[in-house]
């Protein structure tokens, strides 16, 4: 055999370049043979030649693979007929149609970077998306490649009692040596990204779910023993989803069989391969004691996200991983309107703007800003983003709004019928919608291969006179790495006016106000230029304009408005997400006013502020959820993105500055709420219950700035006395976040108290991590050193990782923020440390880790040199993986 020299340099990949590939595997067959410390892992592929493609040689991908045998046809294959490289293995076949055989060995036990097949405590799993299959065996690791799959796996019958992959299962039984053997098959052909595999020692939860053709498939969820108990709010959401895709989208499931596994080892929340989910135990397991409101809320959206994934992306998959968000925008948007019919709609709402526009802008102002369809990478794994999942889903909302919701569905339908069982394009996905509706696309293009958020700026005009109101709107889009100079976009823009007496009747200038209908207060203005005018008539008075209602579009809004105005607005408009963004500017009024007062000066909270809260706090009807959220000042990373040079110190402070003086200006009404939603109601996990749990939460963490005796025993009565994770943590979490000195003291002890409590599970110490890493005070340094020796550290477990380092890292301004005396100390040196060390072992949860240092030039000088003296030093490792030294790079391009 040859061996090909090592390719040094990481390579750039080109969605130009894309062709087919040179040869199709129509059968794949598996025998995966699982012993103590290493895998066989024998393969048959059934292949064919692409006859659309010139050329015969083959190049299979194949990574830390040890190659046993190899052979077409039944001949084995000399040496000199093949060259291995590090990570492919080629050869000319010379009949057009053949069968190729390998045998393989593998060291499952010795893969940290979980990733291929590993092993996660009791039992061995796969993680193959985005091209994790070529650890597992040499084939076409791509996605445009798709294959019937038929998998047996052999164990020992002990240590693995459950075998599983996807499908089917066919065949199995009992094999010498104590060993055993299931063989599963997959109808539906699929791209190697879908497969898996689990061997285990697990115990199961079973139900089942009758389709709307009356077919009945098995549910089962796979968790370790001592778990059992906590899977049946992701079972229940499972059924929903089930249901809900079936009314919504008219999909129904295609197998016998739907089963899901909880791994504790997972670098990422879930996976939707084929009939057999893997997910992070953090994502499906769940009970009220245990695991908190937002626990909840995040294993059925997830659940919700990887079975919609049976359809959008399984069944019609992607053609290449430029295409990510084909599968992961679509799925995005689906498993958010699944979230907002079963709780609130304009809640949920909220909470994806406020994940869009607190860390996806900050990613879009960055070195590694990217389109939703990007046209170049070097390592895919860093493209799991925010870009192209929420903003990828924002997209898909946008056309959805565009159309309405029949015109969509007929859209959808069309996109899974036409394409169903292939590997397209986000081009497909629109040209369906386009097909459909009539409507031109060509422009909305842009969001797709542009990169960067627009900025809508809007002046207005009002002409007592003519009762004319004039909007003019104007785009403008930063550079981002890919291309300096931004094409408009089509945006559009819903909004309505808001007069002294309610809202006004909206014409437009060619419009006759009798062709309209009767409620004519809502607008969507479609803006596709630079800049543009749209002229009201009839308009009786000068309005106050409430713009981008719901959030119909991801961009930054920019119009002047009053504080008087955004009074109007709170109390005035019909739409509860432009009343809830009416406070938040409210809010960032505050917290810029205390920013100019600067750290010593005096800050003096306009009264407007407090007075309009106190006007929501006699709202009867206002949803408490919404309430809570309207409460919640602006996230740190949001108003970091307000600012031209960020001072995260100096933003710390200001927030703090607006909350404290908010405690003071509403203690009364905060105290009188929090007692009246404390009063003792049996724990439920409805939308109700938890709005009710997240005001009387968000109060305490008020009352908690600076408490009265009287306020701190009525904190440390509910972390006692909770029946359920949301309030005992939240109570402790008040504590810990609290500035004052005898909070901080209860809060030392009611750690410890709550470890010994719960040391035994996992999850719960991961919050318990995740908060001690958040601790604002004096000395965070010191105390994350000492939360990464713990016992309970594991620096193979990424949940713990996130929790403790990214916990730190991206939820502790004061430490992480903290410079010290040499490049060598502070938060950045620190952060640089960790991932040096994590990158030998989990380079994707390593490059995962750097995104706060890549932000280093939107930072003040003296944060900005630091961050940046830290990934060069980074770049000058010898070893660097490609994740990492694709974001190294990059950020300091
Ligand atoms: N497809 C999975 C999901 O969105 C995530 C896979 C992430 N893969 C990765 N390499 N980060 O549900
Ligand atoms: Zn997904």
């Amino acid at each position: 055999m040859n061996i090909a020299e090592p390719t040094s340099a990481v390579q750039t990949v080109y969605l130009n370049d894309y062709q087919q590939p040179a040869y199709w595997i129509d059968k794949t067959e598996l025998e995966v043979d699982i012993y103590s410390g290493e895998t066989f892992v024998r393969s048959r592929l059934t292949m064919r030649k692409n006859s659309s493609i010139e050329g015969a040689q083959l190049d299979l991908h194949g990574e830390g693979l040890e190659l046993l045998e190899i052979a077409i046809d039944g001949e084995p294959l000399s040496e000199e007929r093949y060259v291995q490289g590090p990570s492919v293995l080629s050869l000319t076949p010379e009949t057009e149609k053949f069968v190729l055989e390998t045998k393989v060995r593998i060291e499952p036990e010795q893969n940290t970077s979980l990733e291929g097949l590993y092993r996660s405590r009791t039992m061995y799993c796969t993680q193959c998306e985005a091209e994790g299959f070529r650890k597992i065996t040499y084939y076409l690791d791509r996605p445009d490649v798709m294959s019937d799959f038929t998998t047996r796996v052999s164990a020992d019958k002990s240590r693995c009692p459950v075998l599983l992959s996807n499908g089917n299962l066919v065949e199995a039984g009992s094999l010498d040596n104590g060993r055993h053997f299931a063989t599963w098959h997959d109808p539906h052909k699929k791209p190697a990204y879908l497969f898996a595999l689990v061997a285990g020692d697990l115990a199961k939860v079973e139900d089942s779910f009758t389709t709307c053709s009356g077919k009945q498939v098995a549910l089962e969820i796979f968790v370790e023993e001592k778990d059992l108990g906590k899977c049946d709010h992701a079972m229940q959401s499972l059924k929903k989803s089930m249901q809900w895709d079936e009314q919504t989208y008219g999909r129904e499931y295609d197998l016998d069989i739907f089963m899901i596994v909880a791994v504790d080892d997972f670098n990422m929340g879930a996976m939707e391969n084929k009939g057999l989910n893997i997910f992070n135990t953090s994502c499906v397991l769940a009970s009220p004691t245990t695991t908190t409101d937002a626990g909840f809320q995040r294993v059925e959206g997830v659940v919700a996200h990887e079975y919609f994934h049976n359809w959008s992306g399984n069944r019609v998959t992607c053609r290449d991983w430029f295409q990510l968000s084909l599968k992961e925008g679509f799925t995005v948007y689906r498993d958010s309107e699944f979230s907002a019919d079963m709780g609130s709609r304009t809640v949920k709402r909220v909470e994806d703007v406020s994940l869009l526009r607190t860390h996806q802008f900050a990613e879009d102002a960055g070195p590694m800003a990217h389109p939703i369809r990007p046209s170049s990478y070097m390592e895919i794994s860093n493209f799991y983003t925010l870009t192209i999942y929420e903003k990828g889903a924002e997209v898909v909302r946008m056309i959805a709004n565009l159309l309405g919701p029949e015109l969509f569905r007929k859209g959808t339908d069309l996109y899974f019928e036409r394409h169903d069982g292939q590997a397209v394009t986000t081009e497909d996905f629109v040209r369906a919608m386009a097909d459909v509706s009539g409507r031109d696309f060509s422009q909305f293009d842009n969001w797709y291969n542009q990169a960067g958020t627009p900025e809508l700026t809007i002046v207005d005009a009002y002409d007592e006179n003519a009762r004319e109101y004039t909007l003019t709107v104007s785009q403008y889009t930063p550079a981002t790495p890919e291309c300096a100079v931004k094409k408009p976009f089509h945006i559009p823009l819903r909004m309505g006016l808001i007069g002294e007496a309610g809202e006004l009747a909206l014409t437009l200038a060619d419009e006759i106000a009798e062709d309209l209908p009767e409620d004519n207060t809502d607008r969507v203005l479609e803006v596709t230029q630079t800049t543009q005018s749209f002229v009201f008539h009839n308009v009786p008075e000068k309005p106050v304009p409430s713009l981008l209602r719901n959030f119909s579009a991801p961009v930054k809004l920019k119009y002047d408005y009053s504080r008087d105005d955004l009074c109007a607005i709170v109390m005035r408009d019909s739409n509860g997400f432009t009343r809830y963004e009416a406070v938040q500017s409210l809010c960032m009024a505050a917290i810029n006013d205390a920013m100019a007062a600067g750290e010593g000066g005096r800050f003096v909270l306009d009264e407007r502020l407090p007075r309009v809260y106190r006007s929501l706090f006699a709202q009867a009807e206002l949803d408490q959820a919404m309430f809570a959220y309207m409460l919640t000042l602006p996230a740190e990373g949001y108003i970091a993105e307000q600012q031209s040079e960020i001072d995260p110190q100096a933003i710390y402070q200001a927030r703090s500055k607006v909350k404290s003086a908010l405690a003071q200006a509403l203690a009364g009404e905060l105290e009188q709420t929090y007692r009246a939603l404390s009063v003792d109601v049996e724990y439920s996990a409805d939308a109700e219950s938890i709005a009710r749990r997240s005001l009387k939460n968000v109060c305490l963490s008020y009352l908690m700035d600076q408490p009265s005796d009287a306020t701190l025993e009525l904190c440390k009565t509910q972390f006692e006395t909770a029946t359920n994770m949301t309030d005992e943590i939240a109570a402790l979490t008040a504590m810990v976040m609290s500035e004052n000195a005898k909070a901080q003291a209860a809060a030392a002890v009611a750690l410890s108290d709550f470890y010994v409590k719960w040391r035994d599970e996992a999850l719960v110490v991961n919050q318990w991590f995740a908060l001690q890493a958040r601790n604002p005070a004096a000395g965070g340094l010191k105390r994350v050193n000492d939360l990464l020796q713990h016992e309970a550290y594991d620096s193979s477990n990424p949940n713990k990782i996130r929790a403790v380092i990214g916990g730190f890292c991206g939820g502790n301004t004061p430490n992480f923020h903290s410079l010290g005396e040499t490049p060598e100390q502070g938060g950045y040196a620190f952060l640089a440390q960790q991932i040096q060390q994590l990158d030998a072992k989990n380079p994707q949860i390593a490059a995962r880790l750097l995104t706060p240092l890549t932000r280093w030039r939107r930072y003040a000088p003296a944060y900005s040199q630091a961050m940046r003296s830290q990934l060069e030093a980074l770049l000058e490792m010898p070893s660097l993986s490609p994740d990492c030294y694709e974001v190294v790079s990059k950020s300091l391009a």
